[in-house]
């Protein structure tokens, strides 16, 4: 069954934790995570997200991982391969449809990150109180022109480093940023702690108010634990067709959840104490973190120094999402379109700098433009991360609980029964019941429909 044997394969252990973390780790633990949060009341949101993450995403995560390996191809080839009769390949086109609106809105944020990079190296972050960083933030984004060249700039390099394939550029980069950018968190988590207003933040942040648990609180928070893990679209299930046979499919899905959730609970830790020292409204929305981080900077010794370091690890951090999203796509096209590398390349990127640049004028000109009462940027976000990833999630989780054999499944998630996984049953439980019906009440909830 396993056609494709000579396709590339993580080298190492280190290699693929540091690669699906990479993927992780982005934009959604630092920029997406604090607005979600603080726009659905925090300690409220954070449960239902830790409980998403643990419940329905590692499981799902896990499928993810052993349907790509067992099968070694993209999301259309596996299922076609373990179901050619039936629909199921057409789960693919969520995928595709949902990494090519992620790229597109992603890529806005990632250009914000750029323009922050060069005002942090040229000195223009040196503001004075946290109403100039509002006003520079707001005059930034809707300038039009600036976003959208950045918008341009980062699909260009994101280009550059898809086109090479899969291994040379990713693992090298990410086994070195990584790590480094998880320290300078833990400073800057530290440094939050002892603000003026932390005590404000972290009661924000860590105690729940239940009552304000209500169907749209958990649709976000399900939708944000789909979009930190990269759930639902293929894009783990097209890493772990790059697994060699003996990584352990459990430990990285639970290693890589483990690591995702705590980059965005120290995202927490930095942003909210801040928000109440600084007198800021959490529910601020997209433009949060960057009005709140320049202010901590700015309090900080050598802030340049701080900033340029910070907003180049975010830059680096949201490359190696943006690349981990282009794969879905590219590999679809390569695999089952039998494009060329190249030309696939060219067209995930022509087709994300279009919508892309429609979403980075979202704030600008374009802002008038609304579709039931989103702009082209809100949208995009709403409906990839709260719609289509968990749409995904829910049935790769029904396929993996009730469709794939057992033999699979037991013989990916042991490795041929090389060693016991203790939590293989409460696996099996979650793919068959818990994820796939929680999803649907969820959906069923958020539209009023229960
Ligand atoms: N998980 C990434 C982040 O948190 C975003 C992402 C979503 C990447 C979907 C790939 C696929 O930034």
């Amino acid at each position: 069954m396993q056609q494709n044997n000579n396709r590339a394969q993580f080298a190492t252990r280190l290699g693929v934790i540091a690669t699906t973390v990479g993927s992780a780790v982005g934009l959604g633990n630092i920029w997406r995570f604090p607005y979600e949060a603080g726009t659905h009341g925090g300690g409220a949101f954070l449960i239902a997200y830790l409980c998403f993450i643990f419940i329905f995403g590692i499981p799902i995560l896990c499928a993810e991982f052993m349907i790509g390996r067992h099968t070694r191809s993209n999301i259309f080839g596996a299922f076609r391969q373990l179901k050619p009769t039936g629909h199921w390949h057409h789960v693919g086109y969520i995928g595709i449809v949902a990494s090519m609106m992620i790229l597109s809105f992603y890529s806005v944020v990632a250009g914000w990150t750029m323009e922050y990079l060069y005002q942090s190296v040229t000195g223009g972050l040196l503001l004075a109180s946290p109403s100039d960083f509002d006003k520079q933030f707001v005059s930034f984004s809707t300038s039009n022109w600036r976003p959208l060249m950045w918008t341009l700039i980062f699909l260009s390099v994101n280009f550059l480093i898809v086109i090479r394939g899969v291994q040379k550029g990713i693992e090298k980069m990410s086994n070195i940023m990584m790590p480094i950018l998880f320290v300078i968190l833990l400073i800057f988590c530290v440094n939050s702690l002892f603000m003026p207003g932390a005590a404000d933040g972290l009661k924000f942040l860590f105690s729940p108010d239940f009552s304000k648990l209500d169907s749209q609180v958990l649709l976000g928070a399900m939708g944000q634990a789909f979009f930190s893990l990269s759930l639902g679209l293929g894009t783990m299930l097209t890493y772990g067709s790059y697994f060699s046979n003996r990584t352990h499919i459990v430990r990285s899905a639970t290693t890589t959840a483990l690591l995702d959730t705590s980059v965005a609970i120290l995202a927490g830790i930095i942003i909210f104490p801040a928000v109440f020292s600084f007198g800021i409204s959490p529910a601020q929305g997209p433009a949060l973190v960057f009005e709140i981080l320049p202010n901590i900077f700015n309090q900080l010794p050598y802030s340049v120094v701080w900033s340029t370091l910070f907003f180049f690890l975010l830059f680096i951090a949201s490359l190696s999402s943006t690349i981990s999203m282009s794969e879905v796509t590219i590999a679809f096209f390569t695999e089952e379109k039998k494009m060329s590398r190249k030309k696939a390349t060219i067209v995930n990127t022509a087709i994300a700098m279009v919508f892309g640049s429609i979403c980075a004028l979202s704030f600008g000109i374009l802002g008038d433009f609304t579709i039931c009462g989103h702009t082209v940027f809100s949208l995009f976000d709403y409906v990839s991360s709260n719609i289509l990833l968990p749409l995904g999630g829910m049935l790769i989780s029904f396929f993996a609980g009730w469709l794939l054999d057992r033999d699979i499944i037991r013989q990916q998630l042991t490795n041929k029964g090389a060693f016991k996984v203790y939590t293989y049953k409460a696996i099996i439980f979650s793919l068959k019941f818990i994820a796939p019906t929680g999803i649907l009440l969820v959906f069923l909830s958020s539209l009023n429909l229960i």
